[in-house]
């Protein structure tokens, strides 16, 4: 299921094993296309028509790309019509699509990692927080927004009113809202299988959210995304990805005593701070971006991993090409704020360190037209990240129309930035 990005590179790692695919996609994506044996073009969010299709074909296996279909009832109905899925239930996926949740299961247990969290439903009592509260705070819808929602004061908004006038915003519109401590420090992502008891980790990942060089502008869906040769980040100690681990540890454990185990990708994002490491968001779904870079260097199969996640008997480790990646999207130009859908024209060359990932486009393998979403990722894969960066520099000759990419992802003279602020 899905359209993206994310969904090609999944479709490109199980077609590559095998498997026979049955695509569902939002719109028609042209590489997904190929490598399906058969597909449909069905909106995300219409659980009813997807489940009538798999009822037809009575998949072996589903497996659920993007975050959307999760917040329906897809997987419930899949599994009380005997479909195996490796995706959450709807009432597990709230870990995602109910940060509320996802914050009351972490005070309920004392887990560790967590922030300072309020959730309100009434603009009195929010109010009456607001003139006890003097640190700087986060606000957040509760449900899914795409990335979009979420507002850091200092970023999105300067004063407490500014704040708390969004804050109440939401209260009126969705009924509640959730504000969180704002802390500081490098974010990374980590992602892990999980059959609802073990959690096997895959390599660190950091993603780059703002649309431009340097980590200004707006925040989007994710410009691209780094992983590194020894699977950890050159500006993040082990410790802080051993803490992460045990968190999402902890999560998956605490879901399953209360009889909602997880099932699926536990995809957490985390922030190393002065302080320690600390959780800001859990996803039940791979990254997108970073999902992409994992998924181009994951030795085992894919299909064995999914299929062992269904059965809640996750077997041995994981393991991954020890080579390093950088990922950069090529989008419409003035994404983020006022995107100008163009046209890509695509020499089809194939090379071992390169990987082209296609994602909301149409047309065929080696003309996209490009939506108002991101069009194209581009994985270069080498022993080092500066290295991984200069075969996607090598490989744009290939490329040319209308769109941008941030071509400050993964080059040394950011990682040097990122190492000496953490030292
Ligand atoms: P989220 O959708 O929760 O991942 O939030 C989007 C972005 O907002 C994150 O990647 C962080 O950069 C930022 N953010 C979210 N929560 C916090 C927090 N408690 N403190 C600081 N920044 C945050
Ligand atoms: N990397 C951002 C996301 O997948 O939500």
């Amino acid at each position: 299921m899905g359209s993206g990005g994310r969904e090609d590179a999944i479709s490109g790692k199980l077609a590559s094993e095998g498997s026979i695919l049955y695509s569902v996609m939002g719109h028609e994506n042209p590489s997904i296309r190929t490598k399906a044996r058969e597909y449909r073009i069905i909106q995300e969010t219409d659980w009813q028509s997807i489940l009538k299709y798999a009822l037809s074909i009575q998949p072996d296996l589903v497996f659920i790309g993007p975050d959307p279909v999760l917040a329906t009832p897809l997987v419930d109905k899949l599994e009380v019509n005997s479909i195996r899925t490796a995706s959450p239930s709807s009432k597990a996926a709230r870990i995602e699509t109910d940060k509320t949740y996802m914050r009351d299961l972490m005070n309920r247990y004392s887990i560790d990692g967590n922030v300072g969290n309020w959730s309100f439903d009434s603009n009195l009592a929010l109010e009456k927080w607001a003139l006890k509260f003097d640190s700087e705070f986060v606000v957040k819808p509760r449900g899914l927004t795409g990335g979009k929602g979420v507002k850091v004061m200092g970023f999105h908004f300067r004063t407490k009113d500014e704040g708390i006038k969004y804050a109440n915003s939401l209260i009126r519109k969705d009924g509640s809202v959730l504000i969180e401590e704002k802390v500081s420090g490098e974010e990374f992502s980590l992602q892990a299988f999980c059959d609802g008891k073990t959690v096997l980790p895959m390599p660190l990942a950091q993603d780059y959210k703002r649309a431009f060089e340097g980590d200004v502008g707006p925040n989007t869906g994710g410009m691209g995304s780094i992983t590194d040769r020894d699977h950890l980040l050159p500006f993040i100690p082990g410790r802080a990805r051993d803490k992460a681990l045990s968190i999402l540890r902890e999560v998956a454990d605490r879901m399953r005593s209360e009889s909602t185990p997880f099932r699926g990708i536990l995809y957490g994002q985390f922030m190393f701070t002065k302080s320690g490491t600390r959780l800001i968001e859990i996803n039940a779904r791979f990254a997108d971006p970073e999902g992409i870079n994992i998924l181009t260097i994951m030795n085992d199969s894919l299909e064995d991993k999914l299929f062992q996640i269904s059965y809640g008997d996750l077997k041995g480790g994981s393991s991954f090409l020890n080579k390093a990646t950088v990922l950069r999207y090529l989008v419409p130009k003035g994404y983020g704020t006022k995107p100008e859908p163009g046209s890509i024209h695509i020499n089809p060359v194939k090379r071992d360190d390169v990987r082209v990932y296609y994602a909301s486009v149409s047309g065929s393998l080696t003309d996209v037209n490009l939506s108002t979403s991101r069009a194209l990722a581009i994985v270069g894969i080498s022993e080092t990240i500066p290295g991984a960066a200069t075969k996607i520099d090598d490989y744009m000759v290939n490329l040319s129309g209308d769109f941008y990419m941030r071509r400050d992802i993964g080059t040394e003279d950011m990682l040097s930035k990122k190492i000496m602020l953490s030292s």
